[in-house]
């Protein structure tokens, strides 16, 4: 899940590069007269390409920060253009409040903006000081309050799990040691501590990149959101109606195509025999996960571990929400950040 989407003008309004456009804008040629959920709004790319191309939009975002880039959307595109703040897990309900129209199209381009990132007062960054937030949404609990108050198992379970951080232990072990003597309030302070504990290779990635994305994810319960996210935007798309997702890691991309692919076998049989029930496919499997072309990777770095993979929905009733065989990382902690 890594930070992408734009390159911030000093201004701070956003040049921005949105991540895979070309080819969400060519999986849903031709783009004039859709009605499309942006369920990740951050500085607008999708959704201004996609009003340019005559669709409407439903844009959602969890982050006050955007409101600014929505405000301008709806003065250039009037009632074409609609913001409603919120989390895409309630996807359905908050298009719902807003639209009795029938949705062709959910776009969700998962993760953390280049804006969020590079804000200092954020928290997200290890390159620069700033109080460790990382909340998106600017409420509830706060990445100083995970790494002041779990326990060194706990912690060391998460890291391991949302950062796939093969040093967790150690990790954990020295934050539980650093906050003896004091508070862990800062991005640089933790950075440091984190740097002390395992070294830094030369060359290498940052010792605290896995560790800040771990806590990134709990403290917005990521997985929880795409999860519930993706069920949502099931149980709102009609037959024939598309469902696009972009992430930025194996973690995040493993549970959209393994959401996507769904047929499951009921019980255990004989291979020898063919399966006794196979679940309704809620979603045709039209395509292979894409990948950034060469060009967009060079102009803009930050998209290359980006994949998109999409669907159609059939006409098969949507599931209820559940968590089984996506392969969740740590479902059963969920509820508990
Ligand atoms: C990578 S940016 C999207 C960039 C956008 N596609 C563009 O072109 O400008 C991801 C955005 O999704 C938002 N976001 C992340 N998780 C969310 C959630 N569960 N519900 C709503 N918005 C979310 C973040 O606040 C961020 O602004």
């Amino acid at each position: 899940m890594g930070a992408k989407s734009h390159k911030t003008s000093p201004d701070g309004q956003g040049v921005h590069r949105p991540v895979m456009l070309e080819e969400v804008l060519a999986v849903l040629q031709p783009v004039e007269g859709l009605d499309i959920v942006d369920g990740t709004f951050g500085a607008g790319g999708y959704s201004r390409a996609l009003l340019k191309r005559g669709a409407k939009v439903i844009a959602l975002d969890r982050d006050p920060g955007v409101l600014r880039f929505a405000d301008k959307l709806k003065k250039e595109f009037g009632e074409a253009f609609t913001f409603t703040p919120g989390r895409f897990s309630e996807l359905d309900a908050l298009v719902a409040l807003n639209s009795d129209n029938c949705v062709d199209v959910v776009v969700l381009d998962i993760g953390v903006s280049s804006m969020q990132l590079d804000e200092a007062g954020r928290g997200f960054s290890f390159m620069r000081e700033g109080p460790l937030d990382m909340r998106m949404s600017k409420s509830g609990t706060n990445a100083a309050d995970i790494v002041n108050t779990y326990e060194e198992r706990r912690l060391g379970d998460l890291i391991f799990a949302f950062g796939e951080e093969r040093n967790s232990k150690r990790i954990a072990r020295a934050i539980i040691q650093a906050r003896a003597e004091q508070p862990i309030e800062t991005t640089l302070q933790l950075a440091g501590i984190i740097e002390r504990a395992t070294g830094r290779k030369p060359g290498g990635n940052h010792p605290a990149t896995r560790t800040f994305q771990a806590l990134r994810i709990a403290v917005n319960g990521e997985f929880d959101e795409l999860v519930a996210g993706l069920f949502a935007a099931e149980r709102l798309l009609p037959e024939g109606g598309k469902l696009l997702v972009v992430t930025f890691h194996s973690l995040e991309d493993r549970i959209v195509k393994r959401f996507f692919s769904g047929a499951k076998k009921s019980g255990q049989q004989s291979r020898h025999l063919p399966p006794l029930q196979m679940e309704a496919m809620r979603w045709a499997p039209v395509a292979k996960a894409l990948k950034p072309s060469g060009a967009e990777i060079k102009a803009n770095p930050r998209a290359r571990s980006a994949i998109l993979r999409w669907a159609m929905r059939t006409g098969e009733a949507a599931r209820s929400v559940s968590f089984s065989g996506l392969g969740v990382p740590l479902s059963s902690l969920r509820g508990a950040v």
